[in-house]
This record gives C-alpha cells, sequence and structure tokens, in this order.
C-alpha cells in the first residue's frame, strides 16, 4: 500500500510521457482555487495549471505582468487542496526568472515547496537552456512555453498569433529541440499556426500542450474560465465554450435577487 497521499501524485510526468509514446491525447485546464481543481480533477483531465491567467480572469488586469510569485503560491496551495489525482503545475511569473539564474533556481523552489505543485512552467526559447538544465538538475521539472509569450506581450506587440514567417517558424523549431535538450518534460505552444505545431510535435520526443495552435499538437489546455463560459468578453478564434456558466450564474443570483425582495427567501424549510 502507497504511504503517500494521492496529491503527491509522484508518477503524473511519467504518464504524460507514456500518452505521448502511445500517441493519446492530454487534456490541460487552468484552475485557480480549491473548489474549481476538484470539479476538474474529478473530471480526469491529465493535467491542471495553475497559470498567470489568473491576472486575468482572477484579478482583472489586462496581462499577467502585475501577478507576484506569493499570488502563484496563494493559488497553488489552494489548488493542491482540491486536486487527487492530476498532473499540477504553477506558472513562474513576470520577472522572477530573470534577474539571475540564482533567483530562478530560489523561485521555482518556492513554487514547488510552499505551493505543493508538481513541476514549474516558464515562458520563453533558447534562452533559457542553461537555466532549464539547472532546474532539472535541481530535480525541478519545467514545462517549456512557446509561440504567443503573454509576459513579453509588450515586446511581441499584442497578443497575436506567432511563428507565421518561414524565420520565425525556424526560430520557434530550434527553441523546442533546446529546451527539451535542457531537459524540459513538456512544452505549451500558444497561438502558432497548426502546421509549425505539427512540426514541432513530430519533431519532439516531449508532450506538446497546444492552445490555439490547432489538433496536431499531444495535447490541448484552455483557460477554465473561458472553456466553461465565464469570460463573457474574450471569444478568440481558438476557444471553443463547453458551457454558458455565466448565463447560469446571472440567472441563479437573479432568482436569489427576486425571490429576497419579495419575501420568498427565506421560507419556512429554510429557516431555524
Ligand atoms: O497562464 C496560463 O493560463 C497559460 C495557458 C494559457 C497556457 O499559460
Amino acid at each position: 500500500m502507497s504511504t503517500q497521499s494521492p496529491a503527491a501524485n509522484t508518477a503524473s510526468i511519467p504518464r504524460l510521457h507514456k500518452a505521448r509514446r502511445e500517441g493519446r491525447k492530454i487534456t490541460m485546464v487552468t484552475a485557480y482555487d480549491a473548489t474549481f481543481a476538484r470539479i476538474i480533477d474529478s473530471a480526469g483531465v491529465d493535467a491542471i495549471l495553475v497559470g498567470d491567467s489568473l491576472g486575468n480572469v482572477i484579478q482583472g488586469h489586462g496581462t499577467t505582468l502585475p501577478v507576484t510569485l506569493d499570488h502563484m503560491i496563494y493559488h497553488c496551495q489552494a489548488v493542491m487542496r482540491g486536486v487527487q489525482s492530476a498532473h499540477v503545475v504553477g506558472d513562474l511569473p513576470f520577472m522572477t526568472y530573470h534577474a539571475s539564474q540564482d533567483d530562478a533556481l530560489r523561485n521555482a523552489g518556492r513554487l514547488m515547496a510552499e505551493g505543493g505543485v508538481h513541476a514549474v512552467k516558464l515562458e520563453g526559447g533558447r534562452h533559457l537552456a542553461p537555466l532549464i538544465e539547472r532546474m532539472t538538475y535541481a530535480g525541478i521539472p519545467v514545462m517549456g512555453h512557446l509561440g504567443l509569450t503573454p509576459q513579453s506581450v509588450h515586446q511581441l506587440g499584442g497578443f497575436r498569433v506567432q511563428g507565421r514567417s518561414d524565420a520565425d517558424a525556424t526560430r520557434l523549431l530550434d527553441d523546442a529541440r533546446a529546451l527539451q535538450d535542457a531537459g524540459a518534460y513538456a512544452l505549451v505552444l500558444e497561438m502558432v499556426p497548426a502546421d509549425l505545431a505539427a512540426r514541432v510535435t513530430e519533431a519532439l520526443e516531449i508532450p506538446t500542450i497546444g492552445i490555439g495552435a490547432g489538433p496536431h499538437t499531444s495535447g490541448q489546455v484552455l483557460v477554465c474560465y473561458d472553456l466553461l463560459g465565464l469570460n463573457e468578453g474574450f471569444k478568440p478564434r481558438f476557444l471553443k465554450r463547453y458551457a454558458t456558466l455565466a448565463d447560469t450564474i446571472r440567472a441563479a443570483v437573479q432568482d436569489y435577487d427576486r425571490e429576497v425582495k419579495a419575501g420568498a427567501f427565506p421560507d419556512p424549510e429554510h429557516s431555524f
């Protein structure tokens, strides 16, 4: 019998690699709190990402840049309390892995030791390879993130598709190989043309997880608020909504508002 709690989940990366080898698609969904994490985990997804997209959907910012390491640790801790079986990745936020490698290692270590996640994700190409090597050496599994890297949105000139020109596509392919060679165990590809995502996936042994990257990646990731129809103003082409929860919530709150104002709630059944 295992002596570890299910949430320790130490075999979750080998499971992702097995899925990649066997050609089974990998699913990843973001979560930021224990309640959503519990529901999403019980739905059977392979992985949960505590994304710095919480800057947008939780904190209401226009970018992920204001998210701090302490914010991430807080949300990772909450998510881990809700998860039994999924692999959980935490984003290293803006400027927590750039000032120096020592800083980056300490910050990634905090996200794992205090946040409790199984791995960290960071955005960027081959210039991060030496850092990823050091993190991997230290026992910190690293998921890469290429294509549209939201922490560089000002440098990229907006939230737009990346890798459209031959030169950009070649650079992205080389970056992907460099991250894999440095020890990254998986790679998010965001907002890249489907044929480029297919080429990257074919060139790598590690799984690629796409968002706005077409159907040929090893898996897919979506932000839970987008997938569930909670983020009403956000309608990029790549997004498919699997529910319209904003409508459901609004209707429920309107019912409550109406019943309280009419004196219909609480009724004897809901009173002591
Ligand atoms: O922060 C996030 O949610 C992400 C996904 C969109 C991949 O990085």
